[in-house]
């Protein structure tokens, strides 16, 4: 089912027994975080907190928290699929000639229902304050007890790339202030800093509006690394095969989904920065404070009965982690447009995503390993990967046991690691010498070639008789052996 909002959603899980209703009395202050942890940790099912203490909406927690819930999501079990369906419209693989371009005409249509409609109101103007907005009326967590103060965690910051003006979602923390202002923390490498950036240089504000709660696939756009130049409504669009409704905003010139539950409008001034952290990150660790720029409030819109969404991050594997799994597959399909070569991807989660990535790959031609490390290094938010391993395709990439081997068996450290230096960082990463600049390292753990200068014979692989294999089949009951483990 495709969803066009969240509570549809929530319903959904429900029926299918994966949601849970608290209506205990829970506090916004460290307890609400450290009950969804333990139930991220044990893969538990989505929790909606009905009775917040001092607040007057339920609280939907853990929602993405399993692959089966994102698959119900996103309405698939085929992740790569999302991605192929972009990457055919990117390198429009549309038949040739008249009669071709004819008998495209139905899948144009198609991709044309993908695009966002503006509608003159939604579901979220039935409630809209622009007199004197505030920001008291959200439940934010407050997640680790060293965290600065309440954050917003899955708000959804919309901005437009000033020149172009095509629009971007990503989500960004906001460290909350007080009833007007909050933290933006979107990282330097992120779009939603680079708009900013362009507009610091103008010397102007940049208008932001900050979704909170929306259908499924909008806030997964959100999180994914979508192509430069591709708006993410219509990225939202081309994954759920429908296009997001959306309406305006009562204070700023931005458009909004109009199904979303809250929507926070205002701006960020470049003029004004302010200290943001620390925050007990994905990784695990505290980040530290640093300056932000600051987000003002001007107008808020609303359900009438909101639902918040929330999530929570910390030490690997929470909710976030299934989020980035679909990232990893969907964006496959993207990823071999530039390297072809590129056969299966796995960036571990407990690797924080862009920690690791094994990458799996068809060699033909000498230093190829070293190849496909540099052209992700420079793809997107590939850029962040601190080490890349690559692999023979007949190394499966989501078995950390092979991977192990290939790494032990096909390496010879000296000859075969690469390591950059003064390159981008994530800026979350704990151990860069600096914020957002250290270093990389690259292990090519495929077979290495007499080409590539192996002078030895390369060992063959051990592998049983083809004869006695089937011999110790038939005979294997005879044998008498349990298949029970001895541990
Ligand atoms: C739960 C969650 C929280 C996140 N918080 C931040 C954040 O505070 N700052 C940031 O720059 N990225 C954050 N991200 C990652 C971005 O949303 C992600 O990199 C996204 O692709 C940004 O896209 P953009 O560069 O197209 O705007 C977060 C991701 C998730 C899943």
């Amino acid at each position: 089912m495709v969803f066009d909002n969240l509570c549809d959603f929530i319903n959904v899980l429900e029926k299918k027994d994966n949601l849970r209703r608290i209506s205990t009395e829970v506090n916004v202050d460290l307890e609400m975080a450290e009950i969804l942890r333990r139930v991220m940790y044990n893969k538990g099912p989505a929790i909606l907190f009905e009775n917040v203490k001092g607040f007057d909406m339920p609280v939907l927690g853990n929602a993405f928290g399993t692959m089966n819930r994102m698959k119900i999501s996103l309405d698939t079990d085929n992740f790569e699929k999302i991605g192929s369906r972009l990457t055919d419209i990117l390198t429009q693989k549309m038949p040739s000639g008249i009669l071709g371009k004819v008998s495209a005409l139905p899948r144009l249509a198609e991709m044309a229902g993908f695009a966002p409609k503006i509608v003159k109101k939604g579901p979220v103007n039935q409630i809209i304050e622009t007199d004197s907005p505030t920001l008291s009326f959200l439940p934010a967590l407050k997640t680790w007890p060293k965290d600065a103060s309440r954050f917003i965690t899955f708000g959804l910051v919309l901005t437009k790339n000033p020149e172009t003006e095509i629009r971007n979602i990503g989500v960004y923390r906001m460290q909350i202030y007080d009833d007007k202002t909050a933290g933006m923390h979107w990282q330097i490498h992120k779009r939603g800093a680079q708009h900013f950036k362009m507009a610091q240089e103008e010397n102007r504000k940049i208008e932001v509006a900050v979704i909170i709660g929306a259908d499924p696939a909008t806030i997964y756009s959100a999180v994914a690394p979508v192509p430069e130049g591709l708006d993410k409504f219509l990225f939202a669009g081309i994954m759920r095969k429908k296009g997001v409704m959306l309406t305006k905003c009562k204070t700023i010139d931005l458009e909004v989904p109009a199904n979303a539950e809250i929507v926070l409008e205002g701006y960020v001034d470049p003029e004004n920065m302010r200290v943001e952290g620390p925050f007990g990150d994905h990784t695990g660790y505290y980040t530290a404070p640093d300056l932000y720029p600051l987000f003002h409030l001007t107008g808020v819109m609303r359900r009438e009965k909101p639902v918040y969404l929330t999530t929570v991050v910390g030490k690997p594997i929470l909710e976030d982690a299934y989020i980035g799994k679909v990232i990893e597959r969907s964006f496959l399909p993207l990823i071999q447009v530039f390297q072809p070569e590129v056969v299966d991807v796995n960036m571990p989660a407990a690797g924080w995503f862009h920690g690791l990535a094994i990458v799996a790959i068809k060699k033909r031609y000498p230093g190829q390993a070293r190849k496909v490390m540099m052209g992700l290094w420079g793809l997107g938010q590939f850029m962040l990967t601190k080490m890349i391993v690559v692999v023979d395709n007949n190394i499966n990439v989501h078995d950390i046991n092979e991977v192990i081997w290939a790494v032990t068996t096909r390496t010879d450290p000296k000859r075969d690691t690469l390591i950059l230096d003064n390159v981008p960082t994530d800026t979350l990463d704990p151990a860069s010498h600096l914020v957002n600049l250290g270093s990389k390292l690259g292990i090519d753990a495929t077979v290495k070639w007499k080409e590539e200068g192996f002078a030895r014979a390369w060992q063959e692989v051990v592998k049983p008789d083809q004869e006695t294999e089937k011999l110790v089949d038939s005979k294997w009951k005879e044998y008498g052996i349990t298949e029970d483990s001895t541990d």
